[in-house]
């Protein structure tokens, strides 16, 4: 089962380049599912079609769903959001806030990627397309498991341990809402079972991210912090799509002339910036991109030869190598740069943190042992030296 993600700043054109994949797919033959996790949903809009939380066919081999993500936070984790609810009231917080506030933060991207998981373990489709929110949401969405799944594993069994001794005392004294078994139950299940399914099923090489980009400064930049960041998880990239873009006669017409030219350069930065990664590009079009048939012209002149669920490009992944007397790590971080990275080894852990975003990787128990020598960046990658600080 093929799964690809897209993602990129607000208005890029994600939608459009999800349905138009997933037309093109599924007019090839695959059973391809599309989804939205915008909670902004507008797969509806761009196919022309009327969407809900429960999947429907829009065309032969192709079915869309926008995921309601209070309902999903519900099924999949209702006993621990309805003890958080109890709690914050009990606080003296207004129950729609309490609501609010029990949605905690990550908890919309993780509920999310449950239910993608389940569609793909149906073994219903060949591919699944998803729309993603916007570049941060997306990338809470795929570092999140990770992180999530460390602080849970930290916290649970001092919340277990806490209750065993404290719970049955603190019931007969107190009327503070607390932690039922069943709540136990469902934080394990989201711990031991389902976030360890999302990390593989992130990492699996038939996952990929596709990132849409538009030819704009800011839009740029975003994207490439998006894929440093993407790199440093190992969610693999296979491609970035470069949308709205003028076509050749505009460079005959005064009035598009200038920016035509400056589009031909931002082609080429990115080109170079992302390289390996294949950039497609997908043209203006004069009217809005919307309902099958546009769309699947739109995705024939994305694709050209591609088909639109290959796996455009192999992303490389964390390598721990022997080097001189010590070891070094390397860790893909294209387009990292040093001033906004981090790297400290504790004990067994190497973190790496890049702005607001944090890796910690487990060592080797031979690295573990040896002392962080230094960090240095050589083209895609940051490699980080193992050895005896003191040369013996
Ligand atoms: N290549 C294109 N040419 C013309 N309009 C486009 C193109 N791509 C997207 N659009 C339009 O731009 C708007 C934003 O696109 P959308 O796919 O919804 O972006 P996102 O999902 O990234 O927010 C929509 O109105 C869409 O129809
Ligand atoms: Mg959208």
């Amino acid at each position: 089962m093929r799964l690809v993600l897209y993602t990129g700043k607000g208005g890029v054109g994600k939608t459009t380049t999800a349905a138009a994949t997933a037309i093109r797919a599924a007019e090839a033959g695959r059973r391809t599912l599309v989804v939205s996790a915008d909670s902004a949903h507008s797969l509806g809009d761009v196919l022309e079609q009327r969407i809900g939380p429960e999947r429907v066919e829009v065309a032969p081999n192709l079915e869309a769903i926008e995921v309601d993500v209070r309902v999903e936070v519900i099924r999949h984790w209702g006993h621990v959001q309805q003890f958080l609810v109890e709690l914050f009231r009990y606080q003296g917080i207004d129950a729609i806030v309490a609501e609010e506030l029990a949605l905690l933060p990550g908890a919309e991207e993780v509920v999310t990627l449950l239910a993608v998981e389940e569609f793909a373990l149906s073994g219903v489709y060949d591919f699944i397309v998803v729309d993603c929110a916007p570049t941060d949401a997306t990338l809470r969405l795929v570092t999140l498991p990770d992180i999530a799944e460390r602080t849970l594993s930290v916290l649970l069994p001092l919340f277990e341990t806490i209750s065993s001794v404290a719970v049955p005392l603190a019931r007969k004294i107190v009327s503070l809402p607390l932690p039922g078994s069943e709540v136990f139950r469902d934080a394990d299940e989201l711990l031991n079972r389902q976030l360890r399914a999302l990390q593989q099923r992130l990492t699996n090489p038939q996952t990929s991210v596709r990132i849409v980009l538009t030819p704009e400064r800011m839009v740029i930049d975003e994207a490439r912090r998006a894929w440093t960041e993407l790199s440093l998880f190992e969610v693999s990239c296979d491609a970035v799509v470069m949308n709205r873009i003028l076509p050749d006669e505009a460079s005959d017409e005064p009035f598009f002339e200038e920016w035509w030219r400056l589009q031909e350069e931002r082609k080429r930065e990115v080109e170079e910036f992302f390289a390996p990664l294949p950039v497609l590009f997908s043209p203006l079009q004069d009217d809005e991109a919307t309902g099958l048939e546009r769309l699947s012209r739109q995705g024939a002149c994305l694709f050209g030869e591609h088909e639109p669920d290959a796996v455009l490009s192999v992303a490389p992944r964390v390598r721990f190598e022997r080097e001189g007397d010590g070891y070094r790590a390397s860790v893909p971080m294209p387009g990292a740069s040093l001033d906004r990275l981090d790297v400290a080894k504790i004990d067994d852990e190497l973190t790496i943190t890049t702005g607001v975003r944090r890796r910690v990787l487990k060592l080797p128990r031979s690295i573990a042992l040896l002392d962080l020598l230094g960090a240095r960046l050589d083209g895609p990658s940051l490699i980080v030296s193992f050895g005896s600080a003191d040369g013996a």
